[in-house]
């Protein structure tokens, strides 16, 4: 597992996981960035899905990026920790690793879902997509690489202090 930091759209990976909302149709953020490099031509996939609810993923061609796919999931938004966002976020990352054995992924990118515009606290979250990525990775897996890709120091920060705390030195 690796903690990079850069935008994940440049990413050289098998799929890169899109922090997306239910109507999968695009947005700000990482959203945004995904569907600006990936092309129109993503967008007219992801409309053809009807959306995808909270905690789940779907997965689409990548087009015009250089990962091969791109796995949309939608996060919970913060609501202050006693609406069941802990386990949304849980699910987001667990559905997501599930695509690997099917796709036969060796390499995933995640952005750190939630924590920006659904205000979800970055620590918070990252101890849960860490310890979700340290439960997956004691199965057997085709996944050889696992980037957490963060934009910006802080983010870089914390995914390598709790990295650190969770799988040692
Ligand atoms: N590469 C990697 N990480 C990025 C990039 C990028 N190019 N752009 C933004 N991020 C980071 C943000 O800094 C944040 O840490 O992704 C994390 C998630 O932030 P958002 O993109 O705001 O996603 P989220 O908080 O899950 O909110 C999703 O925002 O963009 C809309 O359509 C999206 O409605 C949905 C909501």
């Amino acid at each position: 597992m690796e903690v990079v930091e850069g935008d994940i759209t440049k990413r050289r990976v098998d799929a890169i996981v899109n922090a997306a909302n239910t109507s999968l149709l695009g947005g700000g953020g990482v959203d945004g960035a995904i569907h600006r490099a990936a092309g129109p031509e993503l967008l007219a996939e992801t409309r053809r899905l009807g959306g995808c609810p909270i905690g789940q993923a779907r997965i689409t061609n990548g087009y015009g990026l250089p990962a091969r796919w791109v796995i949309h999931t939608v996060g919970p938004i913060w609501r202050g920790g006693t609406e069941g966002e802990d386990e949304a976020l849980a699910r987001c990352y667990r559905n997501c690793l599930a695509f690997a054995e099917p796709y036969g992924l060796n390499s995933i990118a995640f952005p750190s879902i939630s924590t920006g515009a659904f205000g979800f606290p970055l620590e918070r979250a990252t101890r849960i997509s860490v310890s979700e990525v340290a439960r997956f990775l004691k199965s057997k897996s085709t996944l050889v690489k696992i980037e957490f890709v963060c934009f910006g120091i802080q983010a870089n920060e914390v995914y390598q202090s709790v990295t650190q705390e969770i799988f040692g030195a």
